[in-house]
């Protein structure tokens, strides 16, 4: 995947880029990182690249000259778009293989579920925009989406990015070392669809927060490792595991338990654990 960061702060990108599975991806050749500093599209002795918002108000704006000029300069304009590989709404509908990303807190709220979709693409231009605002004909002629990281307001989209590239490449087939984990890990529904061989592979979270992971020392300083762990008896481990995602789960995020997804087993757990909660409260 080719990867091109719009930014006004290309200097930002020096960390998140050169550690862990995004350096090994972009050293590996999966994923290839361009870093565009918007100054170099403005014309002015002050490489100016905002200016005060039409109707008064705080803050100022991102003008869309830069920004415009960039994206032509990658060919991945809307009009260039169409000449050379297909229509905009087929970009919005998700049918082409390349996609102009606008970073802003107005955007549709990043998951698991749009990173997977992001992970489809060939090519991903990702616009940081910066808080005050980005002249909206950007978000209006040029992004075919808008994306948030989360409910609330950050300084400027150079975070999103680093999160969307971050969340994207390690869905990328080859770029973490075992796949397993990956499909594994919090927020992937589908546990039903790994394999069954013993209980790194059989406790999948589907949906749910993954569970609890401890490694040795088994006593450190006296906090000890829950004993059902080092027993070793693979049918009270799953067991186990999937008691404490539940309850991991129903404690922080009650919102990402589904009654209708829920298994036979999970309900008796969650009986279980809403019955110690009660005698707790007691
Ligand atoms: Cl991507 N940008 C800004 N400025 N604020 C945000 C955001 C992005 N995501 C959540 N808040």
């Amino acid at each position: 995947m080719r990867v091109d960061l719009v930014t006004i702060f290309p200097e930002f990108f020096r960390g998140p880029l050169d550690f862990g599975i995004l350096r090994r991806a972009r050293q590996s050749g999966l994923v290839d990182v361009n870093v565009h500093d918007l100054r170099d599209y403005t014309h002015d002795k002050h490489r100016t690249v905002d200016d005060r918002p039409f109707g008064g108000g705080e803050g100022m704006v991102l003008k869309p000259e830069p920004i415009f000029e960039c994206l032509e300069r990658l060919g991945m304009t809307p009009a260039q778009a169409e000449l050379e590989r297909g229509t905009p709404a087929l970009r919005a509908r998700g049918e082409s293989k390349e996609s102009v990303i606008l970073l802003s807190a107005q955007g549709r709220r990043l998951d698991q579920a749009l990173a997977a979709e992001l992970a489809q693409l060939d090519r991903m231009v990702l616009i940081c925009g910066r808080y005050e605002g980005v002249d909206e004909r950007v978000s209006e002629h040029l992004a075919d989406r808008e994306v948030s990281i989360g409910d609330y307001v950050l300084s400027g989209g150079e975070l999103g990015a680093a999160v969307i590239l971050d969340v994207v490449t390690r869905l990328i087939p080859g770029a973490v070392g075992n796949e397993a984990s990956t499909r594994q890990e919090s927020f992937t529904a589908g546990a039903e669809e790994i394999g069954d061989s013993g209980p790194s592979s059989t406790c999948g979270s589907g949906g749910l927060l993954d569970y609890p992971h401890y490694t040795r020392p088994a006593d450190f300083r006296g906090m000890t490792v829950p004993e059902v762990l080092v027993n070793g008896n693979h049918e009270e481990i799953r067991r186990w595991r999937r008691r404490s995602a539940l309850e991991k789960t129903m404690r922080n995020r009650p919102d990402l338990i589904d009654a209708t997804a829920l298994s036979e087993d999970d309900r008796e757990l969650l009986a279980e654990i809403e019955g110690q909660r009660s005698v707790q409260r007691k």
